[in-house]
């Protein structure tokens, strides 16, 4: 297949391009676009069989449920069979914006989408092109992260580019994305909304609006063990291996100058081994390495910076050729807790302490 690709400047759209764009879902063909978290891989999200090119283009398992993006709160009536009223309550706060809200889905909503659940995971995104593609489409566009399944989300639309050439019929690119993770997703069916993906929106701006919020315990377990055996996640796609590098990713835990020490040790070991060794650093940290492919993720002082980061240097890594990968780890408390969770995930819950040595 050959795949279109048409840049669009974010603050002047060019309408004729989110036309086509509108024309290729109408049609049950797939279109990759920007969103303000990550780039979304879209298809008409009230038609199965358009949604079953998506898990066919990523590779994508059938139980992994789709999220349905709306431009629009009428929209939602169409999709939702019951909107709680502390999802009013977030979707008044957070929308548009970086926050999916699980409902009991309608009938119309077809299992296909939904990866056969009886609910619908619902997302209204602020990215302009996001929302001027789903006007032009006329429907819900059913949109997961536009990469390879397991592969880190992209951030940009060389990323896209990389995983889906060849195999959509239309990238929209539209720059690098502003959050760089993926949106905070909130089970509202349950009295006590329950945080099952952490994202740029944090608990703590959760409670600020509906009190009492649970996490799903997948999210903060830092070892498979920890979990318990049979311990389903909430959200299907938490269970699998994600946003992975090639390389085998490794963080080390503890205090930041034996962490160096230990990787700098490490890395020198690995290095006479003839392996090559990706590390990654902060700003602060950088210049404390003394070999390897040293990258800075962003700053401490600004998470933000290392949400924007992260993706793109896993791919980064992935360009290099790197063997192994070291990292640091980050403060799990506000951003830091989505991102400490993507990162224990892209390392497959590899994580050693090093307090103590
Ligand atoms: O920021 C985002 O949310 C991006 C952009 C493109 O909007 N989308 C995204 O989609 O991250 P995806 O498919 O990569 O992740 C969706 C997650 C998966 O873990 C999936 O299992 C979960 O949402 N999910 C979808 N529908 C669900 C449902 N009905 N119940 C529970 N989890 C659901
Ligand atoms: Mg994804």
């Amino acid at each position: 297949m050959n795949t279109i690709i048409r840049k669009t400047d974010v603050e002047n759209i060019d309408m004729d391009i989110i036309k086509e764009a509108g024309d290729v879902i109408r049609h049950g063909g797939l279109v990759a676009f920007p969103t303000e978290t990550v780039y979304g891989l879209g298809a008409d999200g009230m038609d199965a069989t358009a949604s079953a090119k998506i898990y066919a283009a990523k590779g994508r398992p059938s139980d992994n449920p789709l999220i349905l993006h709306i431009a629009d709160l009428e929209t939602l009536d169409k999709i939702a069979s019951e909107i709680p009223k502390k999802a009013k309550l977030l979707m008044d706060k957070f929308w548009p914006g970086p926050m999916t809200l699980i409902f009991k889905k309608k009938a119309e909503v077809p299992y296909g989408t939904t990866g056969g659940l009886e609910t619908v995971a619902v997302r209204y995104p602020e990215h302009p092109v996001a929302l001027e593609l789903i006007k032009a489409a006329g429907t819900p566009i059913a949109a997961p992260s536009a990469n390879t399944s397991g592969r880190p989300s992209p951030t940009k639309a060389e990323h896209v580019i990389e995983d889906m050439d060849g195999k959509i019929d239309m990238i929209l690119d539209g720059g690098q994305v502003g959050i760089g993770i993926e949106s905070t997703i909130v089970d509202v069916t349950q009295d006590i909304p329950m945080i099952l993906r952490p994202g740029y929106i944090t608990k703590a701006m959760v409670e600020e609006v509906v009190g009492e919020v649970s996490v799903d315990k997948v999210v903060q377990a830092k070892s498979i063990e920890e979990l318990g055996g049979d311990y389903a996640p909430k959200a299907p796609g938490m269970k699998y291996k994600h946003y992975a590098p090639k390389a085998e990713l490794t963080m080390f835990e503890g205090d930041v100058n034996k962490v160096i020490e230990v990787i700098n040790r490490k890395t020198a070991e690995d290095e006479l081994d003839g392996e090559k060794v990706g590390i990654i650093a902060t700003d602060e940290s950088k210049h404390l390495y003394k070999s390897g492919r040293v990258v800075s993720i962003g700053s401490r002082k600004d998470e933000e910076s290392i949400a924007r980061g992260l993706y793109g240097i896993l791919r980064d890594f992935d360009d290099m050729g790197v063997d192994v990968i070291y990292s640091e780890t980050f403060y799990d408390d506000n951003l830091g807790q989505a991102i400490m969770n993507r990162l224990i995930k892209a390392a497959g819950y590899k994580i050693i302490a090093v307090d103590g040595e």
